[in-house]
């Protein structure tokens, strides 16, 4: 996984939860980098896996609600940094229509080693349905990312996230304008 997401994790810890919280869930987590990060290394997933369950119990927030408050942070960073690549872009149901084909498509070419998730998209009516599936089981971050994509774009929707298996890698989501 790219290291802007483990560095804009760091930073989220340390401006929401303080510098003590972070050094604390940093130790707990064992982790191999001693969470040195930099933006433009390469760390196994797993890391931010540990720092986020780790924060969860320093926290008490579930692990899934602190995925999807990152998710929706980091949406704001994408957004910023890769701001041409979305400047054709008119809301955000467009471009999580374009999101297998074109943007992650461009950010692999910007990056061939990132790792990226799988989005097929369909119309059931009125709600855009979107399939993610990952070996990493990041669907809570991904609907982060729905939330502040949306938000971005200044649009309201209700999004509904279904399990597809038991081990987290197929996520539907049903996302349906208002
Ligand atoms: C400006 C638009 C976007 C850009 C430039 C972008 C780029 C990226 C980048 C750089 C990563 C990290 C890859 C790695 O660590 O190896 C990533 C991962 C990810 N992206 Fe996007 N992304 C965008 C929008 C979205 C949206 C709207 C969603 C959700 C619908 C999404 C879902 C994900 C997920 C879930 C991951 C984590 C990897 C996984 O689950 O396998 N992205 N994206």
């Amino acid at each position: 996984m790219k290291g802007v997401v483990f560095t804009e994790f760091i930073e989220m810890v340390e401006s929401q939860f303080g510098d003590e919280v972070l050094e604390q869930i940093i130790e707990k987590a064992n982790l191999p980098h001693n969470a040195e990060y930099t933006a433009v290394g390469s760390y196994p997933h797993e890391e931010l896996v540990s720092l986020v369950l780790e924060l969860s119990t320093e926290s008490n927030v579930p692990v899934p609600d602190l995925l999807k408050a990152y998710g929706k942070h980091f949406f704001g960073i994408l957004g910023k940094s890769y701001a041409s690549m979305i400047s054709d872009v008119k809301d955000g149901f467009e471009l999580f229509q374009k999101l297998e084909n074109y943007i992650h498509v461009e950010v692999k070419k910007l990056y061939p080693e990132a790792e990226l998730p799988k989005f097929d998209t369909e119309w059931e009516g009125d709600s855009l349905v979107m399939y993610y599936q990952s070996s990493r089981k990041l669907g809570d971050f991904a609907h982060g990312l729905i939330e502040g994509c949306l938000e971005h774009f200044d649009q309201q929707a209700s999004i509904t996230q279904h399990p597809l298996n038991k081990d987290g890698t197929r996520v539907k989501f049903t996302l349906t304008p208002h």
